[in-house]
């Protein structure tokens, strides 16, 4: 009924759950999030937000106050006022790389024991083509042992958020992909996302297993791009070609385009390692390989280990006991997520090697004392890193690091070695200054 309020709820307030909730409810619709770890619900319900997201925390804050985004432990009790559910648990990979969707069918099992009117259940995490049918059949397969036939539909509606910018990508985003099978869910869709429409993007609709295979491909897409470049840089250095130049050159064909041609120490993150790496193991079920993707997760991997091989040839070969400035933990700017983060690499590498690190990250110091301790210093800012240091290797491109005071950091240091990982500052005014410097790809 268009009168009615819409009543929707979340399940997992992890990263995509508790932006989407949030993100729904500032349009009005009433939101209720759901999550098992009783924890995180209380500090929610507090207004601690257990994630560093740029604007969420206001957000949520707004949204509670104004009584239209609320948090239980209890999707049971929710379940009986909801128009929609959407599942945003996580999908840890198992052993072999394929997702784990214990928690999205444990989901879709609680709402078929409790549902009592018609529900659509969304899938918002990424899952491998075919899990809308397992998610349909558990529910199908509850209702039965209750011997009710409520009629309800399942749907696919991947996320495409950027973390560190994930507000913005949700309130105004190229496109929203939805997959469904019936007129009634798609109406439900389509009113949901109409407050968005207002500026100007598509809600594309689509059959299921193609709204699922489209996250894996457009993640796979981005990361191919980066694995290119970062092959492409590598040749660069070989041949005497200034990659910065070639991406300019490259990235004016409008075919082409400027964006995801930046490269780097290798991508890191909570999805395109693991997206890669499913899409890779759903064609090996399927009896398919995908070998770009399998030459894009090698590229990557050697990529991960490139600012060390720069580092041992500077020193030639002799790392034992060189301190080690570090700029930047987290596996890229605006986040302390370090899942998967080349920086966790090189450190591993450092410390192999006899060296001392001295690290500094804007967000993510806790976070790395969380996965690996007191292994490195943790200095109080991005000078304290480079004190005494013999090299300094930036490895996040935080904004913060972009315009430092050479000459402070070059009295501070030991030996004036700068290795720039993202290829952030300009080479010539560096060796002008007398500091030995190497990028990416130049
Ligand atoms: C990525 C996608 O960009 C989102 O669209 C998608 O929703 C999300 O995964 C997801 O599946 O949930 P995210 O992992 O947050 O988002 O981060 P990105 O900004 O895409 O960066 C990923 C990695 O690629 C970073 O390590 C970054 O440093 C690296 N990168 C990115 C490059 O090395 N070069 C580039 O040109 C761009």
């Amino acid at each position: 009924n268009e009168l009615n309020k819409m009543n929707i709820a979340i399940v997992g307030t992890g990263y995509v759950g508790l932006v989407t909730g949030t993100c729904f409810a500032e349009t009005g619709v009433d939101v209720t999030c759901v999550d098992v770890n009783a924890d995180k619900i209380a500090n929610l319900q507090k207004g601690i937000i257990p994630i560093y997201e740029p604007g969420l925390e206001d957000m949520v804050l707004r949204n509670v106050k104004a009584g239209r985004l609320h948090f239980t432990t209890s999707l049971e009790s929710c379940l009986d006022n909801v128009d929609i559910v959407f599942s945003a648990v996580g999908t840890p990979p198992d052993e072999d790389g394929s997702a784990d969707l214990r928690y999205v069918l444990e989901v879709a099992r609680t709402i078929g024991a409790n549902m009592k009117k018609y529900t659509l259940v969304v899938t918002k995490s990424t899952v491998p083509v075919g899990t809308a049918r397992k998610v349909k059949a558990a529910i199908r397969e509850e209702l039965e042992k209750r011997g009710e036939s409520i009629d309800f539909d399942v749907a696919s509606n991947p996320e495409f958020l950027k973390e560190g910018n994930a507000i913005d990508d949700f309130m105004s985003p190229d496109r929203v992909v939805v997959g469904v099978e019936s007129e009634r869910a798609k109406k439900l869709m389509t009113k949901l996302y109409k407050p968005f429409m207002l500026v100007n993007f598509r809600v594309i609709f689509m059959d299921i297993p193609s709204a699922e295979m489209t996250k894996y491909a457009a993640n796979s897409m981005l990361a191919t791009r980066i694995s290119f470049m970062n092959d492409i840089a590598n040749l660069c250095e070989l041949v005497g070609a200034d990659v910065n130049m070639v991406r300019d050159g490259i990235g004016s064909d409008s075919r082409i385009g400027r964006k995801f041609l930046y490269p780097g120490c290798g991508y890191g993150g909570s999805c395109f390692p693991k997206d890669v790496k499913a899409l890779i193991k759903t064609a090996e079920q399927n009896g398919y390989s995908m070998q770009v993707l399998k030459a894009v997760e090698d590229v990557n991997e050697n990529q991960k280990g490139i600012l060390f091989e720069k580092l041992v040839k500077v020193f030639n070969g002799d790392l034992k006991g060189k301190t080690v400035a570090l700029w930047g933990l987290a596996f890229k700017p605006g986040t302390d997520d370090m899942r998967e983060a080349p920086a966790l690499v090189l450190i591993e590498k450092l410390k192999q090697s006899g060296c001392n690190v001295r690290a500094y990250d804007p967000a993510a110091m806790d976070e790395s004392r969380r996965r690996i301790g007191e292994s490195v210093y943790y200095a109080h800012d991005m000078y304290d890193a480079a004190l005494d240091a013999d090299a300094l290797i930036l490895v996040t491109e935080w904004k913060e690091f972009r315009l430092p005071t050479w000459g402070v950091i070059k009295k501070a240091m030991k030996q004036p070695v700068v290795l720039d990982g993202r290829n952030i500052y300009d080479g010539d005014e560096l060796q002008e200054m007398g500091f030995v410097y190497h990028c990416i790809g130049r």
